[in-house]
């Protein structure tokens, strides 16, 4: 009888590699063929083509063995189930083979309950056999759940990074990132529903803020959080020029700056006539970040404050601030309100202006907002823009 392989068969298991191949040609070629090829009765292998092969390569006699089963379904899992005993596979490969087990399983439940008639309970079935499938190929439920969403949702490329094993990534890397994304696009749809209806005390501008036409001397406090990686340093010098016009006398500007940054920008705010005051600690919620080129693990946040001319105290502020993670799904590198709420609140008082000329998602206008203060804010970004209106507008229910 002329053999052949199923395409459907060979589309589901997992590649031999080169390396995998030659392994198992030695081995045959030392040890001879140890389990026959097994076949159906059509003709159709249904384990041991490789092997059988390696036994051609090397004209190594071959031997065959028939297998009958009572349905195709049965048959498929009994070649996957091959697969899963003979091969070496890492964790996202038996979990492929896993999803069509489990159709596979959840398919012969139905036809269980067809046949008896049994009430269905598809739900419960699904849930128990997600669970037997997971400890059919050896890795624990939560492992083949997560890898099931990424068999769902990653791109193939993904997906042929972790069939390869490939060291950079991992299933619970894919997985959190696409729960990442998942959460970002589930805010931006709240936010998206939310109304713009700025209050009558705040004006943004969708623009670069070395444009924006503000009056010299007017600007109470300047809070904000210019992007500070060594390529925007120069927004630092223009925010100097900038704030040195529109502060009023006596007023402050804090912003948020980079460790390895603090020196320049103090020469550059003090170039512009701005006087040094004090420096912040912003202590993180999470996690240390590394930061491996200097060896560091960093868990403070520093910011700058300056004046221009003489300041005059109205009551003591804290220099060191405990943050709080408020999500980073709109805007990458969102701030939390707890440090602009405290300046604001304290350096302030009610209908002064605040201005913010990297307003990102407006995380300072909300402050501003809540706290009853004036607010002008700039953004060049328009999608940043739009999402700041919405939380500025909503400022007082989100
Ligand atoms: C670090 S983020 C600010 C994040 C903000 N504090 C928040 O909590 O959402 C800096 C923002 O400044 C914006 N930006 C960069 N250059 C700008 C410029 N020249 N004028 C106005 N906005 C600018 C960027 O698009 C970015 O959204």
């Amino acid at each position: 009888m002329k053999l052949a392989v199923n395409p459907e068969y060979e589309k589901l298991l997992p590649k031999v590699s080169t390396l995998e191949y030659s392994i198992l040609k030695e081995s045959i070629k030392q040890n001879g063929l140890w389990v026959p090829i097994l076949v159906n009765s059509e003709g159709v292998i249904l384990d041991g083509h490789h092997r059988e092969h390696a036994c051609k390569a090397l004209g190594i006699p071959i031997k065959y063995a028939v297998r009958e089963f009572e349905n195709k379904l049965l048959e498929k899992k009994f070649v996957i189930e091959c697969n899963l005993i003979r091969r070496h596979l890492n964790d996202f490969q038996k979990s492929e083979l896993g999803i069509s087990l489990l159709k596979i399983e959840i398919e012969l439940a139905k036809q269980r309950v067809n046949q008896h008639s049994f009430p269905s309970n598809e739900g419960k079935h699904k849930g128990e056999a997600t669970e037997l499938t997971a400890k059919q190929i050896g890795v624990s439920r939560g492992t083949f759940e997560r890898a099931k969403k990424i068999i769902d949702e990653a791109p193939e490329e993904t997906k042929q990074k972790l069939r390869e094993g490939n060291p950079h990534t991992s299933i619970t890397k894919e997985y959190q990132k696409l729960k990442k994304v998942e959460k970002r696009n589930l805010r931006q749809e709240e936010i998206k529903k939310l109304q713009v209806n700025l209050p009558e005390s705040v004006t943004l501008f969708n623009q670069e803020f070395q444009s924006v036409s503000i009056p010299d001397d007017s600007i109470s406090l300047i809070f904000t959080d210019p992007p500070y990686a060594e390529e925007y340093i120069h927004l630092y010098e223009d925010l100097a020029i900038h704030a040195s016009r529109v502060l009023r006398e006596g007023g402050s500007l804090i912003c948020y700056v980079g460790h390895y940054a603090i020196g320049k920008i103090i020469n550059m705010m003090e170039s512009q006539g701005l006087e040094y005051h004090w420096i912040i600690s912003v202590d993180h919620s999470g996690p240390s970040a590394s930061v491996f080129g200097k060896g560091v693990l960093v868990g403070w946040k520093p910011m700058l404050w300056f004046t221009k001319g003489k300041y005059t105290p109205v009551e003591f502020v804290k220099d060191k601030i405990k943050s709080e993670f408020q999500g980073k799904e709109l805007h990458k590198w969102a701030q939390s309100t707890v440090e602009s709420d405290y300046f604001i609140k304290h350096l302030t008082i009610e209908n002064e202006i605040i201005y913010d000329p990297f307003v990102g998602q407006g995380t300072f206008g909300v402050s501003a907002v809540k706290l009853k203060r004036q607010f002008i804010g700039a953004e060049v970004d328009a999608g940043h823009f739009a999402n700041a209106e919405r939380m500025i507008s909503n400022a007082n229910h989100i």
